[in-house]
């Protein structure tokens, strides 16, 4: 089995070529595929709240469905880190409670470090959690949970007080204990500048290529999202065409009766008990790996 991706792995790639590939994932299935693509971290993102639940911000998301993911999360991923987004509400009112709600999001969601949104303002949260030894990556410029207060999802930075800020923020987050640090929508000039004042690593999204890793949404980068398409997204593929397609035929064969055929079907009422047939599923995890939950077959 492939090694475990490590917070000191991840610092050791800002003065590596090799960049750090992060995607999001909310399920077992999704992870595994991900994990086995070559993905270095997985984040359970908030924006759950948008691509899995609907919703049009990520500001309703809680806690407990963060860990719920992540738990299902860590079940598929082998190698890649996994890390879980605090939600809004669960750090921002003290260093004790952002403690707490990292420590919950250990223990309960399976997570092997925390994401949060925010930059000077959070480094006494930062330093709490970091002291707890629980990992901690910042996430600088566009906050989607700070999307009320921005106007939108709009581009940051763009102006040079706003980027002197920005650097600011970054140095913060870096000297605090963040070992990573989330750059999300600024000019891809700001990215280069930001990558350059911290030495810990940026991972961009919609921040330019000069960062030190990448960073997006599964749905997105699959093409199975559409109803926010930012200029940052790069479709990989067309799942979402493809998962149309297939439900077209898979409709169309059922109502002509062409499926399920005898190939899918098992055999007629035995004269005498026959051993219980194999259907033929399979867990879609690891079932020697401590942590496995319910299995999808009974064997019983
Ligand atoms: O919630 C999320 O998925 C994120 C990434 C886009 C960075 O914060």
């Amino acid at each position: 089995m492939k090694s475990k991706v490590t917070v000191p792995d991840l610092r050791a790639r800002k003065r590596s070529p090799q960049k750090i590939c992060v995607l999001t994932a909310y399920d077992a299935t999704m992870a595994r595929l991900l994990d086995e693509g070559g993905a270095d971290v997985l984040l359970v993102g908030d924006s759950l709240g948008m691509v899995v639940q609907g919703l049009n911000n990520t500001l309703p998301v809680t806690l407990e469905e963060i860990c719920y993911h992540g738990r299902a999360v860590a079940r598929g991923a082998r190698r890649a880190q996994v890390v879980g987004d605090m939600p809004f509400m669960s750090f921002q009112l003290s260093p004790r409670d952002a403690l707490q709600a990292a420590g919950r999001m250990i223990k309960e969601g399976s997570f092997e470090a925390v994401k949060l949104e925010g930059g000077a303002a959070y480094v006494e949260h930062v330093q709490a959690i970091v002291g707890a030894g629980i990992p901690v990556m910042g996430h600088l410029g566009l906050l989607p949970q700070s999307v009320h207060a921005m106007g939108g999802f709009r581009v940051q930075g763009r102006d040079e007080v706003s980027a002197e800020r920005l650097i600011r923020d970054a140095r913060a987050l870096a000297e605090a204990g963040a070992y990573a640090v989330v750059l999300e929508g600024i000019p891809a000039e700001l990215g280069k500048r930001l990558t350059e004042s911290v030495d810990i690593p940026t991972i961009g999204i919609g921040a330019g290529p000069h960062c030190d890793g990448q960073v997006l949404v599964c749905y997105d980068f699959l093409g199975m999202y559409s109803e926010v398409r930012p200029k940052f997204v790069k479709r990989f593929a067309e799942l979402g065409q493809a998962v149309i397609e297939a439900t077209q035929a898979y409709v169309a064969e059922v109502q002509s009766g062409t499926f399920p055929g005898h190939e899918h079907s098992f055999g007629g009422a035995p004269a005498k008990p026959k051993p219980t047939e194999d259907t033929g599923a399979r867990p879609v995890v690891d079932t020697t790996r401590p942590g496995y939950g319910p299995a999808s077959e009974d064997p019983s």
